[in-house]
């Protein structure tokens, strides 16, 4: 973060200063959980259910924090005191924010590849400038400030990736950073038992547009109707990517490798130039147009924005993360998250990649659907049989419409297994993995997470997270 005096801390976040030395600096970082503090950090602590950040203040103030940013006075602790501790965040990074007038935001949102295009831009602007874009979903309320304290007065492009669980979510998260550059990727049915509708996730994501000043940019994926149509709700400039004809910045051409990898020609306002990417699955290319079409705008030539292009890697784990056993069987762990749409890219990665053995799929529950949630599964089993994936271990009986919807395709040459749990899948495969084979493994979050590490510790990998 920016040095701050407790004084500058306690005027932003509106908040008293208790045992406190006004003038004393906080010159490291901001951090809610204590064993993260160093010398000249900032303490927050929140009071949780289970855990009260309190208990932990005076040993953060061991660990060098210069105060602790709470909502109750802790004796022999030098305290910021607010009201409430994650407002005092929000009000902290806009704080931040307005010092670093040099600093150029840029908002990523979508209902899926936020983190991974937030990853991919970040690549190329480091190129361009110091960069804030940190591993990771850093998009909430939280993880969103949090993340924005991070600059400093060095850091050039602050890349964000902002989540909507509902109306008025990326509004606010853009009064904390205001947005210069909006990314608006895709509108699915992402969250959908939270929002809904479709219509009123892409009134949500839009937000993100909204926020513009009118000498701002707005990025919008001319693929993706919903997002096209948000070009009528900023006052900014804006720019299409995608492989629509009339996208600004696009990909004609595309091509996918043995292993999934996608390339294609770049074409520009500037002119055309190959691209061969080398990270897997087609969604990729959309995923890098969006970050080519903010880097270009940015100032970097179309022969750099190329070659960057196929230099950029996975940052984020769990995402497209494709590694090959010493067996010969090959893993796509794509296990960090999962709804219908993400489902359907990483199938067909898994489709592209049929080699010399069998493409088995390990897919779980996918969470927060909704009503859509029985549908919702069943479409996603009905492309693993259409895409012809020939096994499907389907894990968990919330997941059974997954094994419905796939047994329910007549035609289909492969078979699916409904499974209770990881242990299981897990058992399935040490018995049935070949050489050759490649194995997807998706679900939302957590235990899905047991399947592709077994199969990681199986190939004498180390677990990355
Ligand atoms: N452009 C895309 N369209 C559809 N699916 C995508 C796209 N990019 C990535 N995915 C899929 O979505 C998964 C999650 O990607 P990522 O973590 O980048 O999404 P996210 O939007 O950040 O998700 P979350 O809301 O959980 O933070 C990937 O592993 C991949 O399967
Ligand atoms: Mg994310």
């Amino acid at each position: 973060m920016i040095p701050l005096s407790l004084a500058e801390v306690a005027s932003a976040v509106d908040g008293r200063l208790v045992a406190a030395d006004p003038d004393a600096r906080v010159t490291g970082s901001v951090e809610f959980d204590s064993r993260k503090i160093g010398p000249g950090g900032l303490f927050v602590a929140f009071p949780g259910e289970k855990v009260d950040g309190h208990d932990y203040a005076a040993g953060a103030v061991a660990a060098g924090a210069v105060a602790v940013l709470g909502t109750r006075e802790v004796p022999g602790v030098p305290m910021v005191l607010v009201d409430d501790a994650l407002s005092a965040m929000a009000c902290l990074a806009r704080a931040v924010v307005d010092r670093l007038p040099g600093l150029t935001v840029i908002g990523v949102t979508g209902s899926s590849g936020k983190t991974t295009t937030k990853d991919l831009l970040g690549q190329l602007t480091v190129r361009l400038g110091p960069t804030v874009a940190p591993a990771g979903t850093f998009n909430n309320e939280l993880g969103h400030p949090y993340t924005v304290m991070q600059a400093n007065p060095e850091t050039r492009y602050l890349v964000l990736e902002k989540s909507a669980r509902g109306v008025g979510h990326i509004r606010y998260l853009c009064e904390i950073a205001p947005p210069r550059i909006s990314v608006v990727l895709n509108v699915g049915v992402a969250h959908i038992g939270e929002f809904g509708s479709v219509e009123t996730i892409a009134l949500a994501k839009g937000e993100l547009v909204e926020a513009l000043p009118a000498d701002g940019l707005a990025v919008l994926n001319a693929d993706d109707p919903l997002v096209a149509a948000m070009a009528s709700r900023t006052r900014a400039r804006v720019v299409r990517y995608g492989e629509s004809a009339d996208a600004d910045v696009r990909a004609v051409d595309v091509t996918l490798d043995e292993r999934g990898r996608a390339s294609y020609t770049l074409v520009t306002p500037e002119g055309r130039a190959p691209v061969r990417l080398g990270l897997t699955g087609r969604h990729q290319v959309s995923n890098s147009l969006a970050a080519a079409a903010v880097a270009r705008e940015l100032g970097m030539p179309l022969a750099d924005l190329a070659a960057a292009l196929g230099e950029l890697g996975l940052v984020s784990t769990r995402r497209m993360d494709v590694f090959e056993r010493p067996d010969g069987v090959t893993v796509i762990d794509d296990s960090y998250n999962a709804n219908p749409a993400s489902m359907g890219v990483a199938l067909r990665a898994l489709a592209s990649m049929q080699g010399q053995g069998r493409t088995v799929a390990v897919l779980g529950y996918m969470a927060e659907l909704g009503d859509f949630e029985t549908e919702g599964h069943q479409q996603v089993g009905r492309l693993a049989a259409e895409l012809g994936i020939d096994r499907l271990l389907v894990v968990g009986e919330p997941a059974a419409p997954i094994h419905e919807g796939a047994t329910a395709v007549g035609n289909w040459g492969g078979e699916s297994v409904l499974l209770t749990d990881q242990a299981a899948a897990v058992e399935v495969l040490r018995g049935e993995l070949r050489p050759g084979d490649v194995v997807l493994v998706k679900g939302s979050r957590y235990r899905t997470w047991e399947v592709a590490d077994a199969l990681r510790a199986a190939a004498g990998n180390e677990v990355t997270s």
